[in-house]
């Protein structure tokens, strides 16, 4: 045999070596009473306008100036949510979802409409887009929520359970009382606080409240409000958009780089982290960031298999969920909440601080 025959018969048997082994991962899990629960919330934050135009966003143009482009989220969810009924999907920005929608054959549309009444994607916040609660007019965010939900209404015959402000910076109780429990929202998240409060309702676990906005409604229009630990991202090492360096999880152990151990264990010790800081036995992940989910497919592969193995380890019990999904969870604990009044403003963020004072100083 020639060198290039024994070099060629080297490859064969090295690739017939690496032994390819068909796992189903099991993602059915559900809430499990007795454990900490983590709440793998999949979700994209998209700017209506930011670093380039609504229209550069939705198109994904001007790439040089943010690799961003918002119909490729919407194309890619929809695949990979028929791929596992148990994955779900949280979409926010009506401004983009209506843009998109417009866009779909029938066939789509009729596709996306079961996955929402099976509630495994869930339309949440609902208005057009994340509006600032420090600078407009109320009006103004009735008459854009107003629009959103309108469409939500008559396309899906659904209304959104959840106010999702995870980018405002800083909140408002009017927002609280009149854009969250006057609307029919059951829970409001948001992840912009001020860092010092941030950090002191994380040593006393009251980053969760129930807010009491409105001094002459009171308890009638009262809502449970939840401040994320840090920003709206997922815990360090879980990013898994294409160009994300997070590790993936390896389990195939005739390949290079097994970590499954390793993985389960990080994974467990950030949500045993996050519990400590959270009453209740349930934490909520939000597994997603600005623009994520172009290419949905890495980010469930990924979470398939952390799901399936942590619920192996079984020290912690991990699941997909939605916001509602939490929030019924939480309300089924019985748990007495600290109350708020009054608004989370003024706000400053610790790297901005920071920037200002190395850059400015
Ligand atoms: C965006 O892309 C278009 C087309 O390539 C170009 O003409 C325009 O200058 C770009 N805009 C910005 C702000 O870079
Ligand atoms: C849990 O919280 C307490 C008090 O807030 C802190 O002292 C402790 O280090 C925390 N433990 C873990 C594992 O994070
Ligand atoms: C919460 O309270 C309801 C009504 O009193 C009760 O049926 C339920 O068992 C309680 N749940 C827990 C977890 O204590």
């Amino acid at each position: 045999m020639g060198a290039v025959q024994t070099c060629f018969l080297f490859v064969l048997v090295g690739l017939l070596c690496v032994e390819s082994k068909y796992i189903k991962y099991d993602t059915s899990s559900v809430i499990v009473p007795g454990k900490i629960n983590v709440h793998l919330v999949a979700h994209t934050h998209d700017d209506v306008g930011w670093l380039k135009t609504v229209d550069q966003y939705y198109v994904g143009s001007n790439n040089s100036i943010q690799g961003a482009c918002v119909q490729n989220v919407l194309d890619s969810i929809v695949p990979a949510l028929l791929a596992d009924k148990n994955r779900k999907f949280i979409y926010v920005e009506q401004a983009f979802f209506q843009r998109w929608w417009r866009d779909q054959s029938e066939e789509v549309q009729n596709v996306v409409k079961q996955l929402v009444s099976s509630g495994q994607l869930e339309l949440i916040n609902g208005g057009m887009c994340m509006h600032d609660e420090a600078a407009p007019h109320y009006i103004d965010m009735i008459d854009q929520t107003t629009l959103g939900h309108q469409f939500i209404k008559e396309e899906f015959n659904v209304t959104p359970r959840i106010g999702w402000q995870i980018d405002p910076f800083g909140h408002s109780a009017v927002q609280a009382y009149l854009l969250g429990a006057e609307v029919g929202f059951d829970s409001f998240f948001f992840g912009r606080i001020d860092y010092q409060d941030r950090a002191k309702r994380k040593g006393d676990k009251s980053l969760e409240v129930v807010w009491r906005g409105s001094k002459s409604l009171g308890s009638s229009a009262q809502i449970f409000a939840g401040a994320f630990p840090q920003n709206y991202e997922p815990p360090i090492n879980l990013y898994y958009e294409v160009n994300d360096d997070s590790p993936i999880l390896q389990d195939n152990p005739s390949l290079f780089d097994y970590n499954v151990g390793e993985r389960v264990k990080e994974f467990v010790s950030a949500a045993m982290d996050q519990a400590n800081i959270t009453r209740t036995n349930h934490v909520m992940w939000t597994m997603g960031t600005d623009f994520k989910y172009q290419y949905a497919h890495t980010w469930y592969k990924q979470m398939d298999k952390f799901i399936h193995y942590v619920n192996q380890d079984g020290r912690v019990n991990a699941l997909y969920s939605t916001p509602s999904i939490y929030t019924d969870a939480k309300y089924a604990t019985n748990e007495s909440w600290p109350l708020k009044t009054d608004d989370f403003f003024p706000y400053a963020d610790i790297v901005k601080c920071l920037l200002d004072w190395i850059f400015y100083e």
